[in-house]
């Protein structure tokens, strides 16, 4: 029996050892992804593809390929035609639950640090600024005893309301699904409409998939609804929120503030009128930079690569179908 080819569109801070005893890998060596023909004629030579949200793997990529498996080093697989690869028959895996806290963490440093204007005080010290202590000098609200509003409450949102519970903050949330009474009487949660959640949050939290139908769903309509002091996060992905509308919205003062760790398109473009705003923190797409949790992400990548090389089932697999 030949040797199965593996494909890694980057280097990952996990061990291969497992890995090479059974396949024959190549690892993409450079910092930036892959061009996509680059990566549309390996998914033609090879068994099994390991990638990351920067890789477009699409419709095209996938009939044209010899994959037996994809494995994704995400929680989150936007970028990769799901229903495709179900034709096909090729399991597609990704890393769920190692991140959940990691990316809560985020959320709550960007919460605290628009509340807090963290971000906006380290510019303002390194410009020479900081003559004298001010009884007005960057203002923002208080984070403890104000509501939080959740969109999308599945593990991640759970975390980051389990966090809220030591601000003691009313929690709202909205999701798909409500949940068992259980857990909103643990998280002291609050289920309501995304109408009711944007109008009473004093700050709103994003936490659901990129998808078709949340494909910009916070756009000028809901901002009207937010308070002209709600602070926005998102952690989550860019394309739930409209950001020629977001820029509308803060540039006009129509909500205080906004972190977001996600972009419409990524890397942000240096020319976006985002950048001019100091009422906007933006970071480079670092939810669940922890160096522990990227270990346990690529390691399930790893395992879930394997799993697909062997013929077992991935042990976690966005499309089971392909096993019924
Ligand atoms: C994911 O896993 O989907 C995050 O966006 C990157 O860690």
């Amino acid at each position: 029996m030949s040797v199965p080819q593996v494909f890694i569109t980057r280097r990952l801070p996990a061990s291969l050892e497992q890995l090479q005893a059974i396949a024959h890998v190549e690892i993409w060596p450079e910092r930036q992804p892959p061009p996509y023909d680059v990566l549309l004629a390996k998914a033609q030579a090879v068994d099994g593809l390991l990638c990351l949200l920067t890789d477009k793997i699409d419709r095209q990529l996938i009939t044209t390929s010899s994959l037996k498996v994809i494995s994704q080093m995400a929680v989150g697989y936007d970028n990769i035609d799901i229903a495709a690869a179900t034709a096909q028959k090729i399991p597609v895996g990704n890393t769920p639950g190692v991140l959940t806290n990691a990316t809560a963490d985020l959320t709550w440093a960007l919460l605290m640090s628009a509340a807090r204007r963290v971000v906006e005080a380290d510019k303002f010290t390194r410009a020479g600024l900081w003559k004298t202590w001010e009884p007005d000098l960057l203002l923002g609200p208080d984070v403890a005893g104000a509501t939080l509003g959740i969109i999308g409450f599945g593990r991640i949102g759970q975390a980051v309301a389990r966090r809220a519970q030591g601000f003691e903050m009313k929690i709202l949330y909205t999701s798909r699904q409500r949940c068992q009474p259980e857990v909103e009487e643990s998280l002291k949660a609050e289920f309501v409409s995304l109408e009711t959640l944007l109008q009473e949050s004093d700050f709103i939290t994003i936490h659901t998939p990129g998808a078709e139908d949340t494909y910009h769903l916070l756009s000028d309509r809901q901002f009207a609804l937010m308070k002209p002091s709600a602070i926005l996060i998102n952690t989550a992905r860019g394309t739930i929120i409209d950001q020629n509308a977001l820029y509308r919205a803060l540039s006009q003062k129509q909500i205080a503030a906004a972190a977001v760790d996600v972009t419409e398109i990524e890397p942000l473009s240096m020319d976006s009128p985002l950048l001019s705003l100091d009422n906007l923190i933006i970071t480079p797409h670092i939810g669940s930079a922890s160096r522990q949790t990227r270990a346990k992400m690529a390691a399930i990548a790893i395992a879930n690569l394997i799993a697909g090389l062997t013929g077992d089932r991935l042990p976690h697999c966005v499309n089971p179908e392909v096993y019924s």
